[in-house]
C-alpha cells in the first residue's frame, strides 16, 4: 500500500493516465479531433481506412495543431496510423498508443480505484495499532532519514556538541559524601531548552534543583543552531556531570502551529545516548520550566522498564496520570484523549536504557500532542510493564508549571553612558548576551534612572 507521502504522486499520475484514455471528458483534444476506431480495434480495414484518409487529407496535414491551424474543422486523427508511421509527431504517437491500451488500461485503473479505498479501510480495521504507529507518524513527520558512521539509523543530522563534562565536582549531596552514591544507576536528564527572555533563569532553578540530585548526567539540548557561548559558561559553574548540545528544530516545522516543541533537540539527546552505546541508566525527559520534587528522582532510579507518575497543573484536571488499581496500572486520567494509547505528560514517565536498547527504533516523531504516545509505542510498551512510582500514583513529584512568556525588551539609552563609569554598561551586556533585554541608541522604552523619588537625566548621575 502507498504511504501518505506517495499517494499524490501516485493518484496524479493516475489521474493523467486516466484522461489520456477519457475519450468522454471534457479533453480538449477530444472535443476538436475525431477519433477513428476503438481501442480494441487494429484491424486491417482500419488500417487502410487510415491511409486512405491520410492520402486525401494531403501530407500536410500529419502536423496540424488545432490551435494554430483553426482551418482544420475536427481533423480525423487515425491512431493506427501514426502507430505504424515514422513520420507521427511523438505527441500523437503517444496519444495513439493512449487509445490503443484506452480499454484495457480503463477497467483496470478503475477496479484499482475503487479496491484501494477499500483495501485501506480493511487494514485500518485489521491492524488498528498502526494507526498511529510510530513508523507512520516517522515516514509523515521525519525529515531526516540515513544511517551514520556506525550504521545506526540518525534521529536527528544537526547535532552539535558544545561542552561536555562527565566529571561530578560535587564534594556532598544531600549531606552525604558523594562517594557513598557510586553504585546507583545514572539517570540522565533530558532538557529541550530554546532561546527566549526566560530560557537562562529557567536552566539556573532547574539546575540548583539537580544539584542535589546524585548519580545524574544532565542533557540540555537547545533549540538552536549554533552554540551559545553564555550556556557553555553556565554549565560548567554547577559541577554536574552534563552534556550541552545545539540541534534546532528543522526550518520547516518552525511556523506550524502547532510546531513540534523540543523534538528535535530530544532526537537530538536520544542520538547523542545511542552514538556512546549508553544502555545502562535511566532515561528521563525534564522540560526547563517544570517543579521537579527531589523524591521524584530516587522514583525513577528504581525503573526496570517504564515508570510512570502523575503530572500536577496539567490541562483541564490540573492532573494527568496513570489509573492504579491493585498496584498495576489500568488506566490513564486525562482530559485530552485524542486517540492516545498513552495519554501522558512527557514527564509523566521515565524509562530504563537497557530496556530501551532492546528496541533500536525508539524515536520521538514530529508531530505535536503525540511525542511521548508514539515515543512510548516504538518502545513497544505494554500495560502490564508499567511500573507506577510515588505510592501507586498518589503523590505529585513533578509540576507542570509554565513560566509566563514575553518579548525581550528594548531599552533606550545613549551609548555613551554605557561605559565604565558605572555597571550599567556591563549589566546590559549580561542581559543582551542571556537575551533578556537589549538596548538601543534611538530605539524602545526610555531607561529612566531615579533618585528620591526623582527622576533625573542620565547626565545629573553619569556625567
Ligand atoms: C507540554 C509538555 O509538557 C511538553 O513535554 C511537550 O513537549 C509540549 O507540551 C508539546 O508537546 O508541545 P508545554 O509546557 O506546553 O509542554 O511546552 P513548553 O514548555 O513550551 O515546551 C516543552 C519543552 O520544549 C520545554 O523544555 C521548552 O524549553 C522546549 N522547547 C519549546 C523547545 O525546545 N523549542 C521550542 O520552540 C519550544
Ligand atoms: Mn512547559
Amino acid at each position: 500500500m502507498p504511504s501518505a507521502h506517495y499517494r499524490p504522486l501516485l493518484e496524479k499520475r493516475l489521474q493523467t493516465e486516466f484522461n489520456d484514455d477519457d475519450e468522454d471528458g471534457d479533453d480538449e483534444d477530444a472535443e476538436e479531433y475525431e477519433y477513428i476506431g476503438t481501442s480494441s480495434s487494429t484491424s486491417t480495414s482500419n488500417n487502410n481506412n487510415c491511409q486512405q484518409q491520410q492520402q486525401q487529407q494531403g501530407p500536410q496535414q500529419q502536423h496540424f495543431h488545432n490551435h494554430l491551424q483553426p482551418q482544420f474543422n475536427k481533423p480525423k486523427i487515425c491512431y493506427d496510423y501514426y502507430e505504424t508511421s515514422a513520420k507521427g509527431t511523438p505527441v500523437l504517437k503517444s496519444t495513439a498508443n493512449a487509445m490503443v491500451r484506452h480499454g484495457r488500461y480503463k477497467r483496470l485503473l478503475v477496479v484499482l480505484l475503487l479496491a484501494l479505498p477499500l483495501l485501506c479501510f480493511a487494514y485500518y480495521l485489521l491492524y488498528p495499532d498502526t494507526r498511529l504507529g510510530a513508523n507512520d507518524a516517522e515516514r509523515e513527520f521525519d525529515p531526516h532519514v540515513g544511517t551514520d558512521s556506525s550504521g545506526a539509523r540518525v534521529l536527528n543530522e544537526t547535532l552539535n556538541i558544545c561542552s561536555e563534562s562527565d566529571e561530578d565536582r560535587r564534594l556532598y549531596i544531600q549531606d552525604k559524601q558523594i562517594d557513598a552514591y557510586v553504585q546507583l544507576p545514572v539517570i540522565y536528564f533530558v532538557t529541550p531548552t530554546y532561546p527566549r527572555r526566560e530560557q537562562i533563569p529557567e536552566l539556573t532553578r532547574l539546575a540548583y534543583t539537580l544539584m542535589h540530585v546524585a548519580r545524574l548526567h544532565w542533557i540540555v539540548a537547545n533549540d538552536h543552531d549554533t552554540c551559545t557561548q553564555y550556556l557553555i559558561e553556565l554549565l560548567l559553574r554547577f559541577g554536574i556531570p552534563y552534556t550541552h548540545l545545539a540541534s534546532p528544530m528543522p526550518s520547516k516545522f518552525r511556523n506550524n502551529k502547532p510546531a513540534p516543541r523540543g523534538v528535535a533537540n530530544r532526537r537530538a539527546a536520544l542520538q547523542w545516548l545511542r552514538q556512546r552505546n549508553i544502555t545502562n541508566g535511566i532515561l528521563y525527559f525534564g522540560d526547563d520550566d517544570n517543579t521537579y520534587d527531589l523524591k521524584l528522582f530516587s522514583e525513577i532510579r528504581e525503573t526496570q522498564r517504564v515508570s510512570m507518575f502523575p503530572v500536577g497543573l496539567i490541562a483541564d484536571y490540573a492532573v494527568s496520570g496513570p489509573v492504579v488499581c491493585k498496584g498495576k496500572v489500568v488506566a490513564f486520567l486525562d482530559s485530552w484523549v485524542a486517540d492516545r494509547r498513552w495519554p501522558v505528560d512527557m514527564a509523566g514517565f521515565a524509562v530504563n536504557l537497557a530496556y530501551m536498547a532492546q528496541y533500536p527504533n525508539a524515536n520521538m516523531p514530529y508531530k505535536p500532542g503525540y511525542e511521548e504516545d508514539l515515543f512510548l509505542r516504538s518502545i513497544g510498551l505494554r500495560m502490564d510493564q508499567i511500573e507506577p512510582r510515588g505510592s501507586n500514583c498518589t503523590e505529585i513529584l513533578v509540576w507542570h508549571t509554565q513560566t509566563k512568556n514575553k518579548k525581550a525588551p528594548t531599552v533606550r539609552f545613549s551609548r555613551e553612558y554605557l561605559d565604565e563609569r558605572s555597571n550599567l554598561g556591563a549589566l546590559f551586556e549580561v542581559l543582551q548576551r542571556m537575551g533578556v533585554a537589549h538596548t538601543s541608541e534611538n530605539e524602545g522604552v526610555k531607561a529612566q534612572l531615579s533618585k528620591n523619588g526623582k527622576v533625573k537625566p542620565h547626565s545629573y548621575f553619569l556625567s
